[in-house]
């Protein structure tokens, strides 16, 4: 049989991990980015407390989670104080009259109210940062997957790199537009998790399955479970593999080019990091179309189910291209956007 790669040389490899490290120090925002997030956020919030009093913003996804680029945009979770949950009507009354109230606001344009959507939201422009945003009620699951994928980001540095990595390869490539029918930036997250967690040895645990006693204890949003480990400082006492992994950077995003080119069944593997066995579409009833991603802890959502058939083949075939032949040429290409962004 032929070995679809070709030598790995060390030099090669050599610069495949530089390139890799180098990704990540180019998009990565500093700590004035993030403080500049968190102003956004309270101004919003005292602006909008005006009309909605009690109303408490949370910024969550790659604001919070790790993995975010300087140009992300804000996604901020609205609550009322001493409000638990709300119904679907209030939802799209409160996001109608938002959207009146941010009108108002001279730092922002491009209001519009989204209510058709699963979970309705308001979108607006920030004007003077040119970042884009939107606030979404009572999102609380959204909140707690965010902590969940900064636990897995504060375990490794490799992690965090990898999911970086992962982002810019799906923008460059033009697969990674949730919009338009290829895949959210959480679901491309959710695989570079998957494939840490299934790597031999795991650069990664489980942590929704480490938990001290006999049961699994339970936290309930939603109606589901959304407990995971979260004392990370005695996770090397609870987890026998930790440090035992010592790939590269590089060596592991050719792992994950090879992992879901040669090893993933895309027909009957879930791409699931709530549990270390592997799950199958068929244990999970949901006829695969095309790829399976289970959310952390919404079981009943599948964040694959909006792939088109087009945005799929697009999808296989830039992962194989990559994974093979032009392994050596998209290290080029890499570096090339690195003089440019210079
Ligand atoms: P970028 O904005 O591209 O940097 O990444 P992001 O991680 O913020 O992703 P995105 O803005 O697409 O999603 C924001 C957050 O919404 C995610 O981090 C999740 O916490 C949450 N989320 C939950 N379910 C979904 C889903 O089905 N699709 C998307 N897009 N987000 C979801
Ligand atoms: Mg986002």
């Amino acid at each position: 049989e032929l070995d679809p790669l070709p030598p790995l040389t060390p030099d090669f490899l050599r610069v495949l991990n530089r390139v890799c490290e180098q990704c990540y120090s180019d998009f990565a925002p500093d700590d004035l980015e993030n403080g500049v997030r968190e102003l956004i956020l309270q101004d919003l919030e005292s602006f909008v407390r005006r009309q909605f009093a009690g109303a408490r913003l949370q910024l969550f996804g790659s604001s919070k989670n790790g993995f975010g680029f300087r140009q992300s945009d804000l996604d901020i979770c609205m609550v009322l104080e001493g409000k638990e949950t709300m119904d679907d009507f209030d939802c799209i009354n409160i996001i109608k009259g938002l959207a009146r109230q941010l009108k108002k606001h001279p730092g922002l344009k491009n209001i519009l109210p989204i209510t058709t959507a699963k979970v309705p939201i308001v979108k607006f422009y920030h004007i003077r940062t040119g970042l884009e945003g939107d606030i979404s009620l009572y999102n609380t699951l959204a909140l707690h997957n965010t902590r969940l994928l900064a636990s897995y980001a504060a375990i490794d540095r490799r992690v965090k790199i990898l999911c970086y990595i992962m982002k810019v390869f799906a923008k460059m490539c033009d697969i990674g537009d949730a919009s338009r029918g290829s895949l959210s930036s959480y679901a491309y997250t959710l695989m570079v998790l998957f494939f840490l967690q299934q790597r031999n040895p795991p650069v990664i645990p489980v942590l929704q399955e480490i938990y001290d006693g006999k049961t699994k204890p339970e936290v309930l949003v939603d109606g589901w479970n959304v407990y995971f480990f979260d004392d990370l400082k005695t996770l090397p006492r609870h987890w026998p593999q930790y440090g035992k992994n010592t790939e590269t950077v590089g060596e592991l995003w050719l792992g994950l080019l090879r992992f879901y080119t040669e090893d993933f069944d895309f027909r009957e593997h879930v791409v699931c990091i709530r549990q270390h066995a592997r799950l199958t579409t068929f244990n999970k009833q949901w006829t695969s179309k095309y790829i399976v991603i289970e959310d952390p802890f919404d079981l009943n959502h599948n964040l694959g189910a909006g792939l088109s058939r087009r945005s799929m083949i697009n999808f296989y075939v830039t992962f194989f291209v990559n994974c093979t032949l032009l392994s050596q040429f998209f290290c080029f290409f890499f570096m090339f956007l690195h003089f440019c962004h210079q």
